[in-house]
């Protein structure tokens, strides 16, 4: 490698930790988000922490051209109890989001609950480089500094659909510790190590407003031993207490990895991993699925394969809450919204909180009750026993960062 690219090199990966850092330290601004200011007379019907429901924080990130599937998506996870952070990348255009912003504020209980807010300056995202990490990690200190209330935070794709609703998230989820996190990992690195770890790059969503490959430079360094890496999928559900410790921890594991991971091939599935099981505080919180169905091609390309009607029956007996990945307006989804989910086209997922329309006519969950109740269904019994399993999984200590 030239000096002048080592230069490039060391010059955008302090201009990225820069731009993250100055991010996390200043906070965001205002206009860094369309965000929809809630009827205080439901927001503040809303009850949330112990003795209450788990709630969700979901991070729901799409590209060009993704808004009908992000919204679709929206509706399919939404309930009043929930925070939605929603993002267009930079490749997507501001009448995508703007488009975006109009179909949330179409649904009534958004309104009502100011729930959901809808980023308008994005970040770049590069489905290979770091740049995802700190989008995620942006999004993430977003939801925190928004919103006290909830204790999981979800990572969810424009090309994810959920498999169960979210009364019976919430119900499958209230009898777990809420300090848990569902992060897959392992610390069999196999082919990642040379190809994935070792590589130096550059992320070109750094400097570049689209979507490319990254710059890969020849010189490869060692896998670091002042602490173990880990990898897995980068689809994860984490507590709050985690996210804060990663977002806040200045002087601590969660920076040192950030700014290693900088340059790794797909940061994201290396940095919660890497940081939780080299964390003695966090280490055994850590349930090592993330509860998602996908299916890979044999041999595995970079994506699992687009799932269709065909795969229906196994993707709802697997248990996972989510599956991805699906090409839009894909039939399945379809059978899933009849069949599991329950909802109308552009209307909300049913749930406990739904109070009955005064007319026909009308979206079934335009009126609310309480929405501090869950009335779990009978697709929750497979999450249950995977949720118990993983429970015991961790008590016995066997399958966790090892
Ligand atoms: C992390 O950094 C904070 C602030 O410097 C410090 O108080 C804390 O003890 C550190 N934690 C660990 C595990 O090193
Ligand atoms: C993990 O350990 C800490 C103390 O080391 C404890 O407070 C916490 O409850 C444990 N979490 C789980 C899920 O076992
Ligand atoms: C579903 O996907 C599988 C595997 O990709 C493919 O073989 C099959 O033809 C697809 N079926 C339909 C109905 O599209
Ligand atoms: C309300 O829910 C019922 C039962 O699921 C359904 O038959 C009806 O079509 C829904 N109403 C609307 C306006 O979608």
């Amino acid at each position: 490698m030239g000096a002048d690219k080592k230069w490039l090199l060391i010059f955008f990966s302090a201009a990225f930790i820069s731009v993250v850092f100055l991010f996390l330290i200043s906070g965001f601004r205002s206009s860094y988000y369309y965000s929809f200011s809630p009827r205080k007379s439901f927001a503040s019907a809303v009850h949330r922490g112990p003795g209450y429901p788990p709630a969700f924080a979901y991070y729901i990130s799409g590209g060009r051209g993704d808004e009908d599937r992000i919204f679709r998506l929206l509706l399919a996870v939404y309930h009043p109890r929930n925070r939605y952070l929603l993002h267009i990348a930079a490749d997507g255009t501001d009448e995508e989001r703007t488009r975006l912003v109009a179909l949330v504020k179409s649904v009534a209980a958004v309104r009502a609950f100011g729930n959901v807010d809808v980023i308008g300056k994005p970040d770049p995202v590069t489905y290979m480089g770091s740049t995802n990490i700190a989008a995620v990690l942006r999004a993430a200190s977003i939801l925190l500094k928004l919103d006290g209330g909830w204790d999981w935070f979800i990572t969810l794709s424009a090309l994810d659909y959920p498999l169960i609703t979210q009364d019976d998230l919430s119900h499958a989820l209230s009898s777990v510790k809420r300090d848990l996190n569902f992060i897959d990992h392992t610390s069999d690195l196999g082919w990642k190590e040379g190809q994935r770890i070792e590589p130096i790059v550059v992320d070109p969503g750094l400097y570049l407003a689209r979507r490319t490959q990254i710059f890969h430079a020849t010189e490869k360094r060692p896998v670091p031993n002042a602490f173990k890496v880990f990898t897995g999928s980068p689809w994860v559900i984490l507590s709050r207490s985690f996210l804060e410790f990663c977002v806040f921890g200045w002087d601590n594991i969660s920076r040192t990895l950030l700014m290693y991971f900088t340059n790794a091939v797909l940061s994201q599935e290396v940095y919660f991993q890497s940081v939780i099981c080299n964390s003695p505080e966090f280490k055994n919180t850590t349930v090592n699925s993330d509860l998602r169905y996908f299916v890979w091609d044999s041999p595995p390309k970079m994506e699992p394969h687009f799932l269709n009607t065909s795969d229906y029956e196994k993707m709802v007996q697997s248990g996972a809450a989510f599956a991805r990945q699906f090409e839009k307006d894909n039939p399945v989804l379809d059978m899933i919204d009849k069949k599991i989910l329950n909802r109308n086209r552009n209307q909300v997922v049913p749930g406990a909180w739904c109070a009955s329309p005064k007319s026909w006519l009308k979206d079934n969950c335009s009126r609310w009750g309480d929405v501090n109740v869950v009335r779990p269904g009978s697709e929750v019994k497979k999450l249950e026993e995977v949720i118990k399993k993983l429970n015991d999984d961790l008590k016995s200590n066997s399958k966790t960062c090892s």
